[in-house]
């Protein structure tokens, strides 16, 4: 079969001959790959910076996807961590890993949606007990994850979601989608009473936004949880020990990980049909997986989701 390869971390994945898959007993099967998205996720697993790299070369990237499982049913299916991914005419998922998907589907916008979506369903549903007409910030709105998180809060029942980022004209499409507000980093204190921050930035722009925004909070005594959700601006940031103290605000993370596969996994049939639905503005673009080496770095920094086809 084709798929996608990495042989070195400094050089692009390459479309080349790859041995045939096998399903090594369990709830494993090998199935056929309809669509598989270049989530950022991905293209730092390509280039060996994720947390989780192993270093393990050969390696085919792609951590999800839609399948045809051998009965023929599509799936959307998350991978655990492995060298053989989802960028392949063949994989091998583990079924519970997975769920079938209603028919009629187009499996390029489900494997667009479900990864940027799933960031802030599972945050609000795994990682905090959100209640309806709570204040929701999301820092770095105008990403992939960040359109579909003010889709997620609005749906969750939120009475006002502020949606803030670096580029003025991307932010002008966010109402649309449900934003109450936009705003950029430098305008966050009209942010500031809210009850929860959805963080896709991190980094320096973080800091700056935690310590304008607790200077200016009314009341200092209510409950504010931040999410570290991603790091587009950085991986740390210089968080001033005064934030934790001068206010009641609480920093937590979600991910793979503080949320455990398994609640990720409970989490996928409500995503899926959701999506499937047309709940959400999906933002996707087909790319032939042939043209992989080409559209890795043509199409970074692209607002559509990339989404190979084998
Ligand atoms: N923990 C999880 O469960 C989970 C799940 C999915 C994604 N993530 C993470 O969430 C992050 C966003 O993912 P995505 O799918 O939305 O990616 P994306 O579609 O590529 O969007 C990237 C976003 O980051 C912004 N950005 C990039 N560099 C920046 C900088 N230096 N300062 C401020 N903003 C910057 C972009 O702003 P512009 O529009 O101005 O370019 C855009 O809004 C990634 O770190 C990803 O790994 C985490």
């Amino acid at each position: 079969m084709h798929a996608a390869v990495v042989t070195s971390f400094d050089a692009l994945p390459k479309y080349v001959e790859y041995p045939e898959p096998v399903a090594h007993g369990g709830d494993e099967v090998v199935v056929e790959v309809l669509a598989a998205g270049l989530h950022p996720r991905v293209r730092s697993q390509a280039d060996g910076s994720h947390y989780t790299s192993t270093d393990e070369l050969p390696l085919v990237p792609g951590i999800d996807g839609v399948v045809r499982d051998p009965k023929g049913r599509i799936r959307y299916t998350v991978l655990d961590d492995t060298v053989l991914g989802t960028m392949a005419e063949r994989t091998v998922i583990d079924l519970d890993r997975s769920v079938v998907l209603p028919d009629g589907i187009d499996p390029v916008q489900i494997a667009a949606a479900m990864n940027p979506a799933m960031s802030s369903w599972v945050a609000l549903r795994r990682r905090v007990d959100f209640r309806r007409r709570q204040r929701v910030l999301i820092l770095g709105a105008t990403g992939n994850a960040g359109r579909m998180a003010i889709q997620v809060a609005k749906r969750f029942g939120a009475a006002h979601v502020i949606a803030a980022g670096r580029d003025t004209a991307r932010l002008l499409g966010l109402r649309a989608l449900g934003a109450d507000e936009t705003c950029t980093f430098d305008e966050l204190t009209k942010a500031a009473d809210v009850d929860v921050v959805i963080d896709y930035v991190w980094g320096e722009p973080t800091a700056r936004a935690m310590a304008d925004m607790l200077t200016a909070r009314a009341d200092r005594g209510a409950s504010l949880t931040w999410i570290q959700i991603g790091s587009v601006a950085g991986p740390t940031a210089p968080i001033p020990s005064a934030a934790l103290r001068s206010a009641r605000l609480q920093i937590i993370g979600s991910g793979i990980g503080s949320v455990p596969g398994r609640d990720f996994v409970k989490e996928l049939p409500k995503l899926a049909s959701a999506v499937a639905d047309g709940a959400f503005d999906v933002r996707a673009r087909a790319v032939p997986l042939a043209e992989v080496e080409q559209a890795w770095t043509a199409t970074a920094g692209t607002p559509d989701r990339i989404v190979f086809v084998p």
